[in-house]
Parts: structure tokens; C-alpha cells; sequence
């Protein structure tokens, strides 16, 4: 019998400090949130990087608040155990704190979603505070944020410089005390997301930001050799999901080319 108790944000904060080390993935399906759920992970992530990896956008940018949360159902129905986390897109939680708290709404009430994602340190703050209060977890992202990658100018590594340490610092602190239950941490230097770990009272969940976080998280499609597109230094591939579907598909035409398929036990 699977006594596997369904994992809450009060549980996922309540590590911190204690282990085991936080486990999260990417799913968009229903299918791979249900491989996620039985490899033992914590966290399923419906990130907003769908847009890229799912749908071939080249940046996170235009995909909608009704994309997410078709794909948010779709990995909920997949999911059983994961505390399963909708991420907010791009311009669904800029406009007010009520833009930000119905569309977070719609994510737990019609997507199935546990809790929800949004980018964004002190000045995305108070709008967290919002949400949290209304009683829907938040979990913080700072660091590199996709969502900002027009003015970044592109992909880049977080807070390198004095200051720019010292204001990704600021923005967890603020998140922390906005009620986010933990904060991911994308490229940052390994030495600073481990200060930011010793210096906050709730879990990090590092993509690029080295060994101390108090979890990891990945885009699935990085680990499973789905994409080729982008190859950050942070991933590693644990498969070549890519190439052995382009084989099987070019295997299987090549046996209808030369009439091997269909064979006899494959006919009424
Ligand atoms: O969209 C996403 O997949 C993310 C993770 C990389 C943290 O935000």
C-alpha cells in the first residue's frame, strides 16, 4: 500500500534546515507529472518555461494565463503525492494585487493547483504578501528571471557584482517576510545562494545556484534530452529522451517503407 501523504507548502517550509533536500521538476502533462509523482518527487513545477520547451516560443513571454492552467489540469490530473506549484506568466500578476489574486485563484480553484510561482524580489513583495493572505502559498523566484529577459538583454548570471549580491540578499529577505513558503534561485553564483540559504528562514530551491540550496529544481525536459535548443551549464542530461524518439520514429518508417510493418501479428 502507498501511504505517501499528499505534500503540502507548510511541509515543503517546514524543511528548512532539517532535509531531506527538496526535490522538484518541470511538468506540463499529465503523463510526466505522473512519472514525476512515482520517481518520489516534491515539488511538480507547471512552469511558464512551457512556453518554450512545449509550445517553441522563444522566450517565456507569450504564453497565457489559459495556456497555464490548461497545462496546470492536465499535470494535476497526472499528480497524486507532489505539492504541484501553477507558475504565474508573464504579465498575470503586474497589474494589481486583484489581477494577482484572481488569476492566482484560478489556478488553485480550476487549475489544481497547490500553490503558485511568481518572479520577482522586494518590488514584487507586497503583491506575494497579497496572495499569501488571501491563503494561497507563494513560492518567491529571484535571481535570473526569465520573465525580465527583454531589459536583461538576455540570459545572464545573477547578482556577480557587490551590489547586485547585496540586492538579491534584500529580495529574499523581503519575500521572506512577504510569507513566500520557499524562494527558487536561478544562476546565482553557488557562493552567494548559499548565504542567501544560511540567511533566511525558508527553504531555497536552486536551478543554477549550486550545491547548498535547500532543494533542486529542474526543467524536465533539460534532464531528459528533450530539448537542444539551449544547453545551460547548470543542467545535466540524464538522457537522451530526443534522440531515441527521432530513432524509433525513423525506425518505424523505414519498416512501412519496406512493408516490415505492419507484420502478421499486428493484423485482424
Ligand atoms: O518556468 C520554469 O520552469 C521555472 C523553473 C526553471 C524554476 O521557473
Amino acid at each position: 500500500m502507498n501511504v505517501r501523504a499528499k505534500i503540502t507548502a507548510a511541509a515543503i517550509k517546514a524543511r528548512k534546515g532539517k532535509g531531506p533536500r527538496i526535490l522538484a521538476l518541470t511538468a506540463y502533462d499529465y503523463f510526466t507529472a505522473h512519472l514525476a509523482d512515482q520517481a518520489g518527487m516534491d515539488i511538480v513545477l507547471v512552469g511558464d518555461s512551457l512556453a518554450m520547451v512545449v509550445l517553441g516560443y522563444e522566450n517565456t513571454l507569450p504564453v497565457s494565463v489559459f495556456e497555464m492552467l490548461h497545462h496546470t489540469r492536465a499535470a494535476a490530473r497526472g499528480n497524486r503525492h507532489c505539492l504541484l506549484i501553477a507558475d504565474m506568466p508573464f504579465l498575470s500578476y503586474h497589474l494589481s494585487d486583484e489581477q494577482a489574486l484572481k488569476n492566482a485563484g484560478r489556478f488553485v480553484q480550476r487549475g489544481g493547483a497547490g500553490a503558485v510561482k511568481l518572479e520577482g524580489g522586494e518590488k514584487m513583495a507586497p503583491r506575494a504578501e497579497r496572495i499569501v493572505a488571501a491563503g494561497i502559498p507563494v513560492l518567491g523566484h529571484i535571481g535570473f528571471t526569465p520573465q525580465d529577459i527583454l531589459s536583461l538583454g538576455g540570459w545572464k548570471v545573477a547578482g556577480k557584482r557587490p551590489a547586485a549580491a547585496r540586492r538579491l540578499v534584500a529580495d529574499a529577505r523581503a519575500l521572506e517576510a512577504a510569507g513566500v513558503f520557499a524562494v527558487v534561485l536561478e544562476c546565482v553564483p553557488a557562493a552567494l545562494a548559499a548565504e542567501i540559504t544560511a540567511e533566511i528562514k525558508v527553504p531555497t530551491i536552486g536551478i543554477g545556484a549550486g550545491p547548498d540550496c535547500d532543494g533542486q529544481i529542474l526543467v524536465s525536459h533539460d534532464l531528459l534530452g528533450l530539448q537542444d535548443k539551449v544547453s545551460p551549464r547548470f543542467v545535466k542530461r540524464y538522457a537522451d529522451l530526443g534522440g531515441t524518439i527521432l530513432s524509433a520514429f525513423k525506425e518505424w518508417a523505414d519498416d512501412v517503407r519496406s512493408g516490415r510493418f505492419p507484420g502478421p501479428e499486428h493484423c485482424y
